[in-house]
């Protein structure tokens, strides 16, 4: 028997909207081609922004956009991406590919963009091989609203107003692309740049340090006992794959690979929990919030494109990932106050591919669309009792699944079924509530490595779900193998 239960009256934590944030940096065909293109281009675009991009990314209400990297955050000198774009100077790009980059997308470029997805701006600053005064100096620009000559540099750069920045990362992986540096050494570096780390104007800039990736329990504990007191967040990078060389294919995978990859998703979990754990040692209050500003899948490249670009195809696999991910954020809601999938366009877990002036849809896409009335709504209390998947003697389980309720007492109840040959009968069991009506999506497809392409943009999308049924407040949901599916209860 596979029951829901949930506990409809009580109240539970907000589900942050910054968990469904976005990350974009300056890799392969994200920025160029996915989001940048000119101003000149055929492909219709709002002052260089292409606009079927922005249209898509609008309809998720994407919350935030992290941005320029990555590794290329620790070697981006934000001064090379103002001014007039013929001037601006032409750089390698070191970390992706050694590619030229113009710089013709800078720090108004970014701002320009996030106003227009109506999304705030979450910026990574240079540790790596930046200064205190470099970054200081680019949060003066940006934000002071008075006569300095960095404000009114701005204003002769046609930006009169300044800008409202919260959200503000100290690095990058400073364990590694970010300048290789030991915990030790990056708290004290932590704490000397966010000390000049502030906001010019009116508000609170909310102040991210580099954390760890996977297991690495002892960067947290070295941020978290030294640096506490100067930090708002603490971000987290896991990546789900299945080995990290020889990456393998993002479309062509058998069963072992399909449950090993949603098994390397759950352990997202553990990995929460245990940064949590630490951090609950030094902030029981739970005041600093993990930031998740990178995760998702990370496959091969697709054949016959650049490896250095991360380009990589989208599947049903990843949106059943994407939703268990999304439902272990929403568990840890406490402590997650932000997370980022990498990336927006073109690379890696992306919401949008596209191919010249083409744009498609990814599953993982579908997914954010379908999850995203759970962005600041109230996390129900649920008791999901459901059966195994088992594979090759290995268990995880079958289901997973989340409620929430909004501001206007609507409830939202998203669910997976991991299990690609077995159909479940879903019942919930609400409690403290009336329910008088349903209605409900479902995204599946016929093959566990379906998905979309430019000839056949819609072999993964979200269908009406059929077969619900509503008696008092008993509702059945039928999840066919390998789905997710999104109802709503008013
Ligand atoms: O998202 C791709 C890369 O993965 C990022 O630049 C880096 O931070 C991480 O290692």
């Amino acid at each position: 028997m596979n029951r829901l239960t949930i506990y409809a009256g009580e109240d539970g934590p907000i589900i942050n909207r910054h968990i469904y944030g976005h990350f974009a940096e300056h890799l392969g065909r994200c920025i160029y081609e996915g989001i940048w293109v000119g101003e000149d281009s055929p492909i219709p675009n709002t002052r260089g922004i292409r606009n079927d991009v922005v249209e898509a990314l609008r309809h998720l209400k994407i919350p935030n956009l992290r941005w320029p990297g990555g590794c290329f955050a620790d070697d981006y000198h934000w001064r090379d991406g103002i001014g007039p774009r013929e001037d601006r100077p032409r750089c390698v790009n070191t970390h992706w590919g050694k590619v030229v980059e113009n710089n013709h997308f800078g720090t108004h470029e970014f701002m320009d963009l996030c106003d227009q997805l109506g999304c705030e701006p979450y910026i990574c600053g240079n540790v790596g091989s930046g200064t205190v005064q470099e970054m200081r100096d680019w949060l003066e620009y940006m934000t002071f609203a008075g006569n300095s000559a960095l404000a009114n540099e701005r204003r002769k750069n046609r930006q009169d107003a300044p800008w409202v920045i919260t959200y503000w990362g100290v690095g990058n992986e400073n364990w590694g692309c970010g300048g290789n540096m030991r915990a030790e050494f990056y708290a004290d570096e932590y704490r000397r740049y966010a000390t000049y780390c502030r906001h010019f104007n009116d508000g609170k800039l909310y102040r991210i340090a580099s954390g760890p990736h996977d297991e690495d329990y002892h960067w947290t504990d070295v941020l978290m006992r030294e640096a506490a007191a100067q930090m708002e967040g603490l971000s987290l990078h896991y990546y789900s794959l299945i080995q990290w060389e020889n990456k393998k294919s993002a479309t062509q995978f058998d069963e072992s690979e399909w449950f090993t990859l949603l098994k390397k998703a759950l352990y997202m979990n553990t990995i929460i929990s245990q940064h949590s754990a630490i951090m609950d040692r030094h902030d029981p209050d739970k005041r600093i919030g993990l930031i998740i500003d990178e995760w998702g899948a990370w496959h091969a490249a697709e054949p016959g494109t650049n490896p250095a670009f991360l380009y990589q195809q989208n599947t049903l696999r990843d949106a059943i990932l994407a939703g268990v991910t999304l439902h272990i954020f929403h568990n840890h809601c406490e402590r997650v106050h932000m997370a980022n999938i990498a990336q927006t366009v073109n690379v890696l877990q992306a919401m949008i591919l596209t191919e010249g002036e083409k744009m498609i849809l990814t599953p993982t896409y579908h997914v954010f669309e379908m999850f995203k009335g759970h962005q600041g709504a109230t996390r129900l209390p649920i008791l999901l009792q459901g059966q195994d998947y088992t594979f090759s003697g290995d268990a995880i389980p079958q289901l997973s699944a989340s409620a929430s309720r909004n501001h206007m007492g609507e409830i939202l109840v998203t669910a997976c079924n991991l299990n690609p040959h077995q159909p479940v009968e879903l019942f919930c069991n609400l409690y403290g509530t009336k329910i008088t009506d349903v209605t409900g999506r479902l995204l599946t497809a016929g093959a566990m490595n379906a998905f979309n392409t430019f000839e056949s943009p819609d072999t993964v999308k979200p269908i009406p779900a059929d077969g619900m049924i509503l008696d008092g407040n008993n509702l059945t949901i039928m999840l066919p193998a390998m789905s997710v599916v999104a109802v709503t209860l008013t």
